[in-house]
């Protein structure tokens, strides 16, 4: 499967999700590639802090690409490996156009705040034209950095994307959301998954996983 992370707004967790994402196929046995199609390149130096801590044995494969090249270099890499994550920037590039091309499954993390809620909208017109390339384009939203403790965030998404048809007709909702934990971010740091911490946030792992079972089960 070929997934990308995306979306046009920043900070939303899509480093951190295609991360999580690579190393937990890759520890299921997957031949995985990590492709970097944000020019940040997080993803890049996120996979150099986990080489230089596992001595080398990072369990995938990684490239950096840009433009077109991702579209390009996908498409002759795709039979080599059973699994290609994509991770994108926030913003509507010539790079997340050309993943979207080539992806099975577009992922985009959003946090339950309105200008991300609103940026949503933007992304269903990407995601109507490059359906209009690429048909089998499966599109879902995962709620990232939410806090349950405060609010009914979960519930208010749920029901937009139950209410509002142009919502309804892009996308669907991961039921899979992901709290706002100091785990992910640490983790992140040390060059590992959540899964992979010497201490361990039960909490973090079980939403990481109901997010792994979910998005690999579509
Ligand atoms: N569920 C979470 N809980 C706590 N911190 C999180 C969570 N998800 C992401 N973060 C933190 O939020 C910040 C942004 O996350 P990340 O880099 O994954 O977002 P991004 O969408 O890739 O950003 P960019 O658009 O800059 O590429 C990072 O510091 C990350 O560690
Ligand atoms: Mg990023």
């Amino acid at each position: 499967m070929i997934y990308t992370l995306g979306g046009i707004k920043g900070g939303t967790g899509k480093t951190t999700l295609a991360t999580n994402l690579a190393i937990m196929l890759s520890k299921n046995g997957r031949d995985v590639l990590l492709v970097d199609a944000d020019d940040q390149g997080t993803a890049t130096l996120f996979t150099a802090r986990r080489n230089e801590m596992l001595n080398n044995q990072a369990g995938y494969s990684a490239i950096r690409l840009r433009e077109m090249d991702v579209y390009q270099q996908v498409l002759n890499m795709k039979d080599r490996f059973s699994d290609i994550v994509i991770d994108t920037g926030g913003r509507d590039t010539k790079s997340q156009r050309s993943a979207l091309v080539v992806s099975d499954i577009y992922i985009l993390p959003f946090r339950p705040r309105s200008f991300d809620i609103w940026t949503l909208y933007d992304s269903i017109d990407l995601i109507e034209e490059c359906r209009l390339i690429n048909p089998k384009l499966k599109a879902v939203g995962v709620l990232n950095q939410a806090d349950f403790k405060v609010s009914t965030e979960n519930e208010e998404t749920k029901k937009l994307f139950v209410e509002d048809e142009k919502i309804k007709k892009a996308l669907v909702l991961l039921d899979a959301p992901l709290s706002i934990r100091k785990a992910f971010a640490t983790a992140a740091a040390g060059g590992l998954s959540v899964v992979e911490q010497k201490t361990k946030d039960q909490k973090a792992i079980a939403e990481i996983q109901r997010f792994y079972d979910l998005i690999t089960n579509l």
